[in-house]
């Protein structure tokens, strides 16, 4: 464990969105300061503010790291991806119901080792922190020791994360599959061991209708009225050759999301991956019980899986997430993804302005995974996992900077031509997990 740091005070160019509900066509309202300082203790935000008001109250010894002109947000929020599908990220030519028969089920197949799966936690982790992300909502495979790998190497990093063992009791290999049983013990365990261990938080976490069949469904859904304040996630909605397949396996329910209603598992921090091809009626069923739908825009180009239809979600009152969906999703980085996200939504004559975007990333996946009140903000007493821009990275960045002339042009193009080059730092809890330049971590700042 990487010990708590004391007090520290950066100065930057702060920006920061409060928790807001949209309707479409609304740009969320921001809270940015030009010239701003944040103070840090013990991991948690004391105070933000002018620079030149908070600088006369700290103590003389006080250091400072200045990063004006780089911008200061909140840490980037991931609410989908596959910690086991690093070493399936472009896979070639295939869309989802072969690209898992193909490519996914056999690298999944290897997680019951815990040397791979150890080293693919480590990979992860390093590599969200390299693209400022700083909390991530993680499906593992089905073998426990995967979560175990990636919860442990959360704790080491005292990252905030939240992640679940995949359950799994039919259509895939044997070496993939659990049993109801199994699918309730096991994630009973982990619950047990991880939940509330430091800033972890264990997800019930069907992989998705057509591989479980309806005994594990009620398992999970028992789970759930057991356990009313864990995160459930799964995915819905997201191929047409999916939505045949589950009309097939579950000819009673009226649609997809009735399968996942019949056993209690929509409701509050219910997280949706994809639901690019919901009916009116499902959206208005996600919305009524409070689940999210998640937006993966490179997962949904990458797999032709369709597009996500975002007014549509917000005109339904539908809390929205927006994620990379690694491996099927093509970038670890948030920004690469809002950019790709606002391509899928030109196609259906939509938009994702640039402050839309960084609302989504911060507050706006705070809120959708149920920490709205803990992380996703730059504002005294949220817990202090930060994120350092550079908009001017590359030489295509900086070249575009010259003509820009507001923050939302700033933020918008930071989307669209912003990677990893952009994040000069990654802060979680108050530590500096994260420095641009440097192969491994920095020593704590
Ligand atoms: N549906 C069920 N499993 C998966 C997965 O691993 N990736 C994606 N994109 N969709 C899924
Ligand atoms: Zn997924």
């Amino acid at each position: 464990m990487i010990p708590a740091g004391g007090t520290l005070a950066l100065r930057a160019r702060v920006l920061s969105y409060d928790v807001q509900h949209l309707q479409p066509g609304e740009t969320p309202v921001a809270r940015f300061i030009e010239d701003g300082l944040v103070v840090i203790r013990d991991g948690i935000i004391q105070a933000v503010g002018e620079a030149s008001e908070l600088l006369e109250g700290l103590g003389p010894d006080q250091p400072v790291t200045d990063y004006r002109p780089f911008l200061l947000t909140a840490g980037f929020i991931d609410p989908h991806l596959h910690m086991p599908q690093t070493q399936v990220i472009a896979s070639y030519g295939t869309e989802l119901m072969e690209w898992l028969a193909k490519y996914t089920f056999p690298e999944e197949s290897r997680y019951g080792d815990p040397a791979v799966a150890d080293a693919a936690a480590q990979f992860l982790l390093r590599e969200l922190l390299r693209n400022g992300t700083t909390t991530a909502v993680a499906f593992c495979t089905s073998h426990p020791q995967s979560a175990e790998s990636f919860f442990s190497e959360s704790a080491r990093l005292g990252l905030r994360m939240i992640g679940g063992k995949v359950m799994m009791d039919r259509n895939a290999p044997p070496e993939l599959t659990d049993t109801p049983e199994r699918a309730h013990d096991e994630t009973l365990a982990l619950v047990q061991r991880w939940h509330g261990a430091g800033r972890l938080e264990v997800a019930i976490t069907p992989r998705f209708a057509p591989t479980s069949t309806e005994a594990q469904l009620e398992v999970a859904g028992a789970l759930a009225k057991a356990h009313p304040d864990l995160a459930i996630q799964t995915h819905l909605s997201e191929n047409l050759g999916e939505i045949d397949f589950v009309r097939e396996l579950f000819p009673w329910a009226e649609d997809y999301t009735a399968v996942y209603e019949r056993y209690g598992l929509v409701r509050r921090r219910a997280l949706f991956g994809h639901c690019i091809h919901l009916s009116e009626r499902e959206r208005r069923a996600l919305a009524e019980h409070q689940a999210t739908a998640v937006f993966c825009p490179t997962s949904n180009l990458f797999l032709g899986s369709g597009l996500f239809d975002r007014d549509g979600a917000l005109a339904a009152n539908l809390r929205m997430g927006l994620a990379t969906d690694i491996g099927g999703g093509t970038s670890y980085s948030m920004l690469q993804t809002a950019g790709e996200g606002y391509k899928v939504l030109a196609l259906r004559g939509q938009r994702l302005p640039g402050h839309a975007a960084f609302y989504m990333m911060t507050s706006g996946n705070a809120d959708a995974i149920g920490f709205g009140d803990r992380i996703g903000q730059v504002a005294p007493g949220f817990e202090a996992d930060l994120t350092i821009l550079d908009a001017r990275a590359t030489a295509a960045l900086r070249q575009r900077m010259e003509r820009v002339e507001t923050l939302e042009e700033e933020l918008f193009a930071l989307t669209v031509l912003g990677d990893e080059r952009a994040v000069v730092a990654t802060y979680a809890a108050g530590r500096r997990l994260h420095a641009r330049g440097l192969a491994e971590p920095p020593p704590l700042a």
